[in-house]
């Protein structure tokens, strides 16, 4: 990984975090994406204080599709290549259809769905012209498996993992490009602060999983980027043990 260039998305908190971590003390240099532009400039300082490393910082809404070409653009500029993109921005406010929490559905779709393709619009261009490059997208169990109240959720991360599959096909045979889905099962992160459903976090509180940490997904991808080059690790599945 030393000196890769890896673009995070969703790097201010969780997984993304955790993922910044692991690769900046394998020696790659990192682009931190997310919103909260305080979260990650702490990060970056972190990274430089441990790691010696130091990282681009990019405040930007995914769901903002020319924000998103432009803010490639300026990375591309700036670091000279993308050899890494990582996928990772979501979020999961689930509730029960009835409850018809229609402004939650749209914005799942806005970021784990469409958020997504757009930072892959944005990073395809320069992996075909340097001639290859590795997409990671973060989907989850929830891209395998459905569940009562997680139905657009679902659609959501069914689609990013059929979406992996095609570009697998697409993009790996003719431009180099290695294509990994990360499937994780329950991780403690700030994921469930967005759900408003009160029957949801009722039956969450049920629940009798304990959750994954954020390090052990980073740890998932790590073993995905860092393979060599004719290994291209395609689906990894990473569940807690006391999770059904
Ligand atoms: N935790 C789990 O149990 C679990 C299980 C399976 C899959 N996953 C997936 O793992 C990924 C990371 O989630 P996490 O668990 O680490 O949760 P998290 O701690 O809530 O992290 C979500 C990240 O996404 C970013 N984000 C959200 N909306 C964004 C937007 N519009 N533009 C840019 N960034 C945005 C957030 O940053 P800002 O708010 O600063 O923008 C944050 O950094 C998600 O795709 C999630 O679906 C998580």
């Amino acid at each position: 990984m030393k000196d890769k260039i890896v673009v995070i998305t969703g790097a201010s908190s969780g997984i993304g975090e955790a993922t910044a971590k692991k690769l900046a003390e394998a020696g790659a240099k990192l682009v931190l994406i997310a919103r909260r532009e305080d979260r990650l400039q702490t990060l970056a300082q972190k990274l430089m204080d441990e790691y010696q490393t130091e990282s681009m910082v990019v405040q930007l809404d995914i769901t903002d599709r020319s924000a998103v070409l432009e803010a490639f653009e300026n990375i591309i500029s700036a670091m000279g290549r993308v050899d890494v993109l990582v996928n990772n921005a979501g979020l999961m406010p689930v509730s029960y259809l009835d409850k018809l929490k229609i402004d939650e559905w749209d914005r799942m779709i806005d970021v784990n769905l469409k958020g997504l393709l757009y930072c892959i619009a944005g990073v395809l261009p320069q992996m075909k012209t340097q001639g290859g490059g590795h997409i990671v997208n973060v989907s989850s169990v929830a891209g395998r498996r459905v569940w009562p109240g997680f139905a657009v959720y679902n659609a959501t991360k069914f689609g990013v993992t059929a979406l992996s599959e095609a570009m697998r096909m697409e993009l790996t045979p003719k431009m180099n490009i290695k294509v990994t889905v990360i499937e994780p099962g329950a991780v403690a992160t700030e994921l469930t602060q967005t759900i408003t459903d009160s029957d949801i976090l009722e039956d969450f509180g049920k629940r009798s999983v304990t959750p994954l940490q954020a390090q052990d997904i980073a740890n998932a991808i790590y073993y995905a980027v860092s393979q060599p080059n004719e290994v291209m690790v395609s689906e990894v599945l990473v569940m807690p043990r006391s999770q059904m």
